[in-house]
C-alpha cells in the first residue's frame, strides 16, 4: 500500500476547499472560481458559486480544443436493433450544438426544464447535452416507468418540451414510447407545448401535429455556442424514489458535477484520457447521468451505450464482446446483471471466449454485493471487483476502493472506504457515533463535497426535512451499516420503506399507494422480500373490504395490473395475496420494519426462485408462525 488513499482522504477532510479548489483547476471555467465553498446557509451549500462553465464545454468543446476531436466520444452498440455506431469528440459536438440550436428555435431558454423520455440510444446523450449547451434543465425518466409518473414528472418539474422516441426494445416485446408519452401529457397539468421524437424504424410513431415534430427534421439546426452558466446553476432534475409515492427531484449543480466527476473518473475508476470506460447502466438513473455521459466525457475518455440486457442478446457472452470489441479497461454494472450471467454461465464459457487482456478492473454498485457474485467475478475475471456505495443524491461514489489512487485489499460485503470528500459516520438514534462494529444509521458531516445535490426541485423544506432534520450537523443517508476497526464501511440495509429490485431503486410506499386505490382493498403493506437474482422484490399483502365476494386471486391480479400501468413495468410487482390483517402495532400502525424483516430473511431465509407460487405460500406461513397476520 503507498498510502495515497489516506493522503487524499485527510487532505479532503482537512482542508476541504483546498482540496476542491485544487481539482477545480483540472476543469475548464469561463470565470475560474475564487470562491471554492460558501457553506453559511448550511444544509444549502454552494460550491465554485463565483465560478461559470459550462458542463458541455467541459464534455466537448474544450477536447475538440485541445486535439482530441478525432478521438471516439462515444460508442453505440445495440444488439438488440443489430446496430452499432460510434461518434469522435468533433462528430458529437456537431450533433449536439446542431440539436442544442433546434431546441433554441422552438423556444428552450436557459433554465427551462426539458424532459428526456428515452431508450438506450445516443441521442439521449445528444439530447442531455445539448439542455446542458445552453443551460436548459433537463430532467431525464427512465423508460420503464409509465405514463402517470411521467405526468407526475412532467407536472413537478413544468417542463416546457419533452424529447422522446417512437420506441424502446425490451426482450420479445417492443415498447411503445408514444402512446405513453400522450397519455401522459393527457394526465398532466402543466402541458408541455413541444414534443421532439425520434422516429425508430421498430415502430415509427404518429405525431400530433402542431405538437410533434420528427427528430430527423430539426435536428440540422444552426449550431449554437455553449452558454456561460453560474457554477451552481441547475444541470440537471432527476427523480428518485423516497418513501412516500411523490418522487424526490434530485438537483445538481454544474459546477460541483463537473469538478466531482472528472476527478472520481482519474482517482476513483482509475480511468485516464483515451481510455475505454463503459457503465451498464440506463441514462434514465444516476448512474447513466454520471458515467455514461458526463463523467467519461469531462474526462476525455470514450464512453459505451449499451442497449440490450446482460444475457440474451444473443447469449451471455455480450458483455465480454463488448469488452474486446472496444478494449474497455473498466467497467462498472450492478450485481444483479453478473448474477443473471452466472446462471446462464456459471462456469464462465463465454468468458473464455475473449481477449480481455485490456480490461483491469470491475466496479459493481446499485444494490448491496452479495459475496458469492463478488467471489465468482473475480475468480473467473481475474481482475480487481470493486463494490462500491453510492445514491442518486450523491452523484458519485460515497465510498469505494479508489483504484487511482491506490487498490486497498477488497473485503467481500465492504464497498471499502470513504471516498475522498465524504466523512462517513456511524451515528446512533441520538447522533452520537458508536463503536467500530456496531450497526447505525449512515451518516455523512458536512459539508457534502461538489456533486452531491444541492436541493430537491422546488422544494427546499423536504430537502431539510428528509435528509437533514434528524442527525443535525450530518446528511442522513437513509442506509443502516457499520465501520469495522479497519475503518471498511459495510452497507447493511435503508432505514426507510426505500427496496432495490435488480439494481432499481423503488419506493413501497408508492406501490402501496396503488394498492390502496383498489376499490376492493381496506388496506394494504408492500415489503421487500430477497430474491436470488433481482437482489429484493416486492410482496404487496392486502386486507379486502368487508363483503367483498370476488375471488381474491382475481383481485390480487388487477392489483399487480394496477402496479404496472400506475409505476411500471420496473417495479417488478408480480407477488400479491390477501390477508385477513396486517400486524399492527396497539395505536394502529402498520409493522411494516417487522414485516420487512421477516420477508427479508433475517429469521427465514427466502426460497432461490420466486418464480412458484407456493413460495408466497410459505412467506404468509412463516408470518403466521411467528404469530403475526392471522392469515
Ligand atoms: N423500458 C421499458 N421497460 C423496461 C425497461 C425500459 N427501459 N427496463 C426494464 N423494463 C421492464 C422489463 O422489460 C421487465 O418487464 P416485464 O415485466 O414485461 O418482463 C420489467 O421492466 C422489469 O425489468 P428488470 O427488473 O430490469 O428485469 P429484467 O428481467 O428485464 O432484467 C436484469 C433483469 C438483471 C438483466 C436487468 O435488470 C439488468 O441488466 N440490470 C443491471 C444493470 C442496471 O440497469 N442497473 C441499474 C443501475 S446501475
Ligand atoms: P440509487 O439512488 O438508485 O443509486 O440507490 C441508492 C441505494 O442503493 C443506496 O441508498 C443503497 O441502499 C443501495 N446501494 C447502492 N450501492 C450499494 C452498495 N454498493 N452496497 C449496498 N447498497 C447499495
Amino acid at each position: 500500500m503507498t498510502g495515497e488513499y489516506n493522503q487524499a482522504y485527510e487532505a479532503s477532510r482537512q482542508d476541504p476547499q483546498k482540496f476542491w479548489g485544487d481539482a477545480a483547476k483540472d476543469v475548464g471555467w469561463f470565470e475560474a472560481p475564487k470562491t471554492i465553498l460558501d457553506d453559511v446557509n448550511l444544509p444549502f451549500i454552494k460550491w465554485f458559486p463565483d465560478g461559470t462553465t459550462n458542463a458541455c464545454y467541459n464534455a466537448l468543446d474544450r477536447h475538440v480544443d485541445s486535439g482530441r476531436g478525432e478521438q471516439l466520444a462515444l460508442i453505440y452498440d445495440s444488439p438488440v436493433t443489430n446496430t452499432k455506431a460510434s461518434f469522435t469528440y468533433r462528430a458529437l459536438l456537431d450533433r449536439v450544438s446542431r440539436f442544442a440550436g433546434a431546441l433554441v428555435a422552438q423556444g428552450i431558454a436557459k433554465g427551462d426544464r426539458v424532459i428526456i423520455y428515452m431508450p438506450m440510444v445516443p441521442e439521449a446523450a445528444i439530447a442531455m447535452l445539448a439542455c446542458a449547451r445552453i443551460g436548459a434543465v433537463h430532467s431525464v425518466v427512465f423508460g420503464g416507468f409509465a405514463a402517470n409518473e411521467l405526468a407526475v414528472r412532467i407536472d413537478d418539474v413544468k417542463a416546457s418540451m419533452v424529447i422522446s422516441a417512437s420506441c424502446g426494445i425490451e426482450p420479445g416485446r417492443l415498447v411503445a414510447y408514444k402512446p405513453l408519452l400522450d397519455e401522459a401529457i393527457e394526465l398532466a397539468t402543466n402541458k408541455p407545448t413541444c414534443c421532439i421524437i425520434l422516429q425508430r424504424q421498430q415502430a415509427p410513431a404518429d405525431l400530433l401535429s402542431g405538437r410533434d415534430l420528427d427528430w430527423s427534421e430539426v435536428e440540422n439546426s444552426e449550431p449554437v455556442p455553449c452558454a456561460e452558466l453560474r457554477s451552481t446553476d441547475p444541470l440537471y432534475v432527476l427523480y428518485t424514489s423516497g418513501t412516500t409515492g411523490e418522487p424526490k427531484g434530485v438537483v445538481r449543480d454544474i459546477g460541483g458535477s463537473i469538478v466531482s466527476l472528472n476527478w472520481s473518473m482519474k482517482n476513483v475508476y482509475g480511468v485516464a484520457p483515451g481510455d475505454v470506460f463503459w457503465a451498464a447502466s440506463d441514462v434514465g438513473w444516476v448512474v447513466g447521468h454520471s458515467y455514461i455521459v458526463y463523467g467519461p466525457l469531462f474526462n476525455g475518455s470514450t464512453s459505451v451505450l449499451f442497449e440490450g440486457k446482460p444475457v440474451g442478446t444473443p447469449d451471455p457472452g455480450t458483455y465480454w464482446r463488448i469488452i474486446e470489441e472496444y478494449g474497455v479497461k473498466v467497467f462498472f454494472t450492478a450485481p444483479t446483471a453478473f448474477r443473471a450471467i452466472k446462471k446462464e454461465d456459471p462456469k464462465g464459457e463465454y468468458i473464455k471466449k475473449y481477449d480481455l487482456s485490456g480490461f483491469k478492473a470491475l466496479f459493481l454498485a446499485g444494490e448491496r454485493c452479495d459475496p458469492d457474485t463478488l467471489d465468482w467475478a473475480m475468480d473467473k475475471l481475474g481482475i480487481p471487483v470493486i463494490d462500491h456505495w453510492w445514491q442518486t443524491e450523491l452523484g458519485w461514489p460515497a465510498c469505494a476502493n479508489c483504484l487511482g489512487l491506490e487498490l486497498l485489499p477488497v473485503v467481500p460485503g465492504s464497498p471499502t472506504k470513504p471516498v475522498p470528500g465524504f466523512d462517513i459516520r456511524v451515528l446512533d438514534e441520538n447522533s452520537a457515533e458508536v463503536a467500530a462494529g456496531e450497526i447505525g444509521v449512515l451518516a455523512i458531516k458536512h459539508p457534502l463535497p461538489p456533486g452531491s445535490f444541492t436541493t430537491l426541485w422546488g422544494n427546499d423544506q423536504r430537502f431539510v426535512s428528509s435528509y437533514f432534520e434528524n442527525f443535525p450537523g450530518y446528511y442522513e443517508t437513509g442506509d443502516a451499516g457499520f465501520i469495522d476497526e479497519n475503518g471498511y464501511v459495510f452497507v447493511m440495509a435503508r432505514t426507510d420503506d426505500v427496496i432495490n429490485v435488480a439494481g432499481h431503486r423503488l419506493s413501497t410506499g408508492a406501490m402501496e399507494e396503488v394498492l390502496a386505490a383498489h376499490p376492493d382493498v381496506a388496506e394494504c403493506a408492500v415489503v421487500g422480500v430477497a430474491d436470488a437474482m433481482k437482489g429484493q422484490v416486492p410482496l404487496g399483502l392486502i386486507v379486502l373490504n368487508d363483503g367483498v365476494t370476488r375471488s381474491t386471486k382475481e383481485i390480487c391480479l388487477e392489483t399487480i395490473q394496477l402496479v404496472r400501468e400506475k409505476i411500471g413495468p420496473v417495479a417488478a410487482f408480480r407477488m400479491c395475496d390477501a390477508v385477513i390483517r396486517l400486524p399492527k402495532t396497539r395505536s394502529g400502525k402498520i409493522l411494516r420494519a417487522t414485516m420487512r424483516k421477516i420477508a427479508d430473511g433475517e429469521d427465514w431465509k427466502m426460497p432461490a426462485t420466486i418464480d412458484d407460487p407456493a413460495i408466497l405460500d410459505e412467506i404468509i406461513e412463516v408470518l403466521r408462525g411467528l404469530g403475526y397476520p392471522s392469515v
